[in-house]
C-alpha cells in the first residue's frame, strides 16, 4: 500500500509548511498531500482551512488577504516555537521542494467552500511551467473543479473526494469523470463501496495514523492512505516506492 504524507510530514512538523514538505521530500515514501486556497490577489497559497487563525499568528479569510499580507504572519510558532519564522508557502514553492525528488503531488483544491474563480486553470498553469503534470494528482470535494481540470489537462490525473459511504461508487467516478476515489476511511470498507475495488478505480483513504486501521485498509485493496505520520506507516507497511 503506497503512503502519502498528509499536509507534509504534518505529524512531526507543522502542517502545510516548507519545513513539513523538506522532511516529507527525504522521506521513501510514494507522496505528498497538500491543500490549495487563492488569495484577495490570486495567488495561490498552500494552508488547510479557509482562515488563517488556527496555524498561524494572524486571523481572517486568506480570500481577503493580499499575498504579501499573508507573508507577514508566522505559520510555524502555534506548532512549537522551533519552527517561528515558518511563512505560508506558495504553491510554486512547495512544488520548487519536490524537483528534485520522484515523489507524487495530490494537490486538493480547497475551492468547496468558496469557488476561488480561475483556480483551477492557475493550479494548471504551475503545474506545467514547471513540468510536473505526471508527477500531480488534482484532488477537491469540489467536484466540478476535477471535472474542469481533466477537460483542461486530461493528462494529469484526478481524485473525488468524498466524506460519505456512496451508493454505486463506480457510476459516480466514471461520471465525473475522476481517474480515483480518496475517501474518509470508514467509508472505504463499506459493502456498496466493495464495487470500487473489482473496478480498477483506485481508493485512497485519509487520514490513517492507526496501524490497525491501515492493516485493515491494506487488507481490503485500499491503494493508497494519506498519513500524518508518514515514517512510521513506511516502516509499518514496507511501501514499495
Ligand atoms: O486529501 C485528503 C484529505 O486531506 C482531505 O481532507 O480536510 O485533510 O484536507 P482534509
Ligand atoms: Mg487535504
Amino acid at each position: 500500500m503506497k503512503i502519502f504524507a498528509h499536509r507534509g510530514a504534518s505529524g512531526a512538523f507543522p502542517e502545510n509548511t516548507i519545513a513539513a514538505f523538506k522532511e516529507a521530500s527525504y522521506l521513501p515514501v510514494y507522496g505528498v498531500e497538500f491543500d490549495v486556497h487563492m488569495t484577495a490577489d490570486d495567488e495561490l497559497v498552500v494552508i488547510h482551512d479557509e482562515k488563517i487563525n488556527r496555524t498561524s499568528t494572524g486571523k481572517g479569510y486568506v480570500k481577503d488577504k493580499t499575498l504579501t499580507e499573508l507573508k507577514s504572519y508566522d505559520f510555524g510558532s502555534w506548532f512549537s516555537p522551533d519552527f517561528t519564522g515558518e511563512t505560508i508557502p506558495t504553491l510554486q514553492e512547495v512544488l520548487e521542494v519536490f524537483c528534485g525528488t520522484d515523489h507524487i503531488l495530490n494537490i486538493e483544491l480547497k475551492s468547496d467552500i468558496f469557488p476561488y474563480e480561475g483556480m483551477v486553470e492557475k493550479v494548471i498553469t504551475n503545474v506545467t511551467d514547471m513540468q510536473m503534470e505526471s508527477r500531480v494528482v488534482l484532488s477537491s470535494f469540489d467536484h466540478g473543479a476535477i471535472q474542469l481540470a481533466k477537460k483542461l489537462a486530461p493528462s494529469i490525473e484526478t481524485g473525488a473526494l468524498f466524506m460519505e459511504v456512496l451508493v454505486n461508487p463506480v457510476d459516480y467516478i466514471r461520471n465525473i469523470p475522476a481517474d480515483a476515489l480518496h475517501v474518509l476511511f470508514p467509508a472505504a470498507i463499506r459493502p456498496s463501496m466493495r464495487e470500487l475495488f473489482e473496478s480498477g478505480i483506485p481508493v485512497r483513504t485519509f487520514t490513517v495514523n492507526d496501524e490497525n486501521y491501515a492493516r485493515m485498509l491494506q487488507q481490503a485493496g485500499v491503494e493508497a492512505i494519506f498519513t500524518d505520520y508518514p515514517e512510521k506507516m513506511h516502516a509499518l507497511l514496507k511501501d514499495h516506492h
